[in-house]
């Protein structure tokens, strides 16, 4: 089944007319350089956006359930940061990476004072996958150690660093090149798919014995992990998060806590390592720190840590000040308008429409705050994964359908929901109820 992606004729709130659009839409193609798109229904062209809406060349609105990549936490375009971002336009941009900016100087601030008593000191830099590399650099600077074990499933970023700590084979193949042999993982907490076959009442947490001997076995200088795995949703069990934390500590390793996704409220906290009373040496940060604006990410760290950091690369851009001031100000937005208390009843709200929904094919509903997964399968007793056809053909006729969203996972069948935390259940009823129609149209056409 394929839906026809762009509307015939434009809706009246284009800016744009239907040749101009037409005509952007053929240019991105032949300029832009885009691995990794879906053939169907992307990219969409963004002619505007506004809180969890935005409006392609055409006119056509979407919801968008992916909040700009899990950036615009607050909704896309919050005046106040546009107005935060605007004034810092008119005051400084850019500095030397060996100077500072005030803003750049509050935004460290506001984050040392948002993070355990663990953390001192913020380094910024310009993207999530960036400040993995330099929580990476940072651990073996300050242990002499090189081995860095992180969790299977995970996702720490593409670049080449980063992607020593990346599980997914399709993306470390992408290096081109074998990468080290200094990183391992271990087991992470897939609970729906429990490989010792066990229920959440009867577990043990089994899924980590053998741990000890692993990390024993090797020169390990950190444990890096993300509090909750955005990759799926999961979020471990509180006994799993106490149980490894004592391993790791047990060893001498120090923790790298990885919130470039979890972090700035989407799971119902300021980050998501409150949940589970998480004390690390090191954590990272990105996506929503620069509030939409540029980019800008951080790799904060304990003072310990920072005394043995002898740097070896300076980002250009890190800490832009533009950035830091509208991420500043989004971060106060989140505050003052209690977002992280809307994204946790949001997260409650969408788990229970999802259920409600009845469907065949929902198997499991995670949501924590609004870092939300439904695993969709083929069969609810033997969880056998839903098909690819019919995966590609849900996420189509949900864009068709105006719903802008992503699919991830160990099998890539989870529905990934994570819109800004401004969405409203009347959004939500929007959403479920355009789901509902898909399941169901593309269960008897597929
Ligand atoms: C958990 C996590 N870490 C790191 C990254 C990499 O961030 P970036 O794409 O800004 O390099 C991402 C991006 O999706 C992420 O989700």
């Amino acid at each position: 089944m394929r839906y026809k992606l762009r509307p015939v004729s434009p809706a009246s709130n284009s800016p744009f007319s239907a040749e101009e659009a037409d005509e952007l839409v053929n240019k991105d193609e032949q300029y832009v350089m885009r691995p990794w798109t879906h053939p169907a229904g992307e990219p969409v062209i963004v002619a505007r956006a506004k809180g969890c809406v935005v409006t392609d060349v055409h006119g056509k609105d979407y919801l968008d359930l992916t909040a700009g990549y899990f950036v615009n936490n607050a909704g896309h375009c919050h005046p106040r940061i546009v107005e935060a971002a605007t004034e810092q336009l008119h005051t400084v941009l850019q500095v030397s990476g060996k100077h500072g900016t005030v803003a750049a100087v509050r935004l460290a601030e506001r984050l040392i004072k948002l993070l355990p008593r663990s953390i001192d000191q913020a380094f910024f830099s310009t993207g999530g996958s960036e400040a993995n590399e330099f929580a990476l650099k940072m651990a073996r600077q300050a242990t002499g150690k090189k081995d860095i074990a992180y969790l299977e499933n995970a996702y720490h970023g593409l670049t080449l660093g980063s992607l020593e700590v990346t599980a997914s084979e399709k993306y470390r193949e992408s290096a081109g090149k074998p990468l080290g042999n200094e990183t391992y993982t271990i087991p992470n907490a897939y609970c729906y798919r429990c490989p010792k076959g066990k229920r959440p009442e009867s577990c043990a947490t089994e899924c980590l014995d053998g741990v000890e001997e692993k990390i024993k076995a090797r020169p390990t200088a950190a444990l890096l992990a993300e509090p909750i795995q955005s990759v799926g949703g999961l979020a471990p069990p509180e006994k799993w998060w106490v149980r490894l934390d004592a391993i790791r500590k047990k060893h001498d390793l120090l923790l790298i806590i990885d919130e470039v996704q979890t972090g700035l409220g989407r799971t119902g906290t300021m980050f998501a390592l409150e949940h589970y009373g998480l004390e690390p040496e090191i954590v990272t940060g990105g996506k929503g720190l620069s509030g939409g604006v540029g980019s800008l990410a951080m790799t904060c760290a304990g003072k310990d840590v920072v005394a043995k950091f002898f740097g070896g690369t300076t980002p250009t851009s890190g800490g832009n000040a533009v950035s830091a001031a509208a991420g500043l100000a989004m971060i106060e937005t989140l505050v003052d308008e209690r977002l992280i208390e809307n994204a946790r009843a949001m997260g409650e709200y969408f788990t229970q429409a999802a259920w409600a929904l009845q469907d065949p094919w929902i198997g499991d509903v995670r949501f924590t705050g609004l870092l939300g997964g439904v695993e969709l399968v083929a069969n609810r007793d033997t969880k056998d994964v839903l098909g690819k056809k019919q995966i590609a053909a849900i996420k189509d006729a949900l864009h068709a359908e105006g719903m802008l969203i992503t699919v991830s996972g160990l099998y890539g069948n989870v529905l990934r929901l994570q819109p800004p935390l401004t969405i409203t259940s009347a959004q939500i009823d929007t959403f479920v109820a355009a789901l509902r129609k898909v399941l169901a149209a593309v269960r008897h056409s597929v």
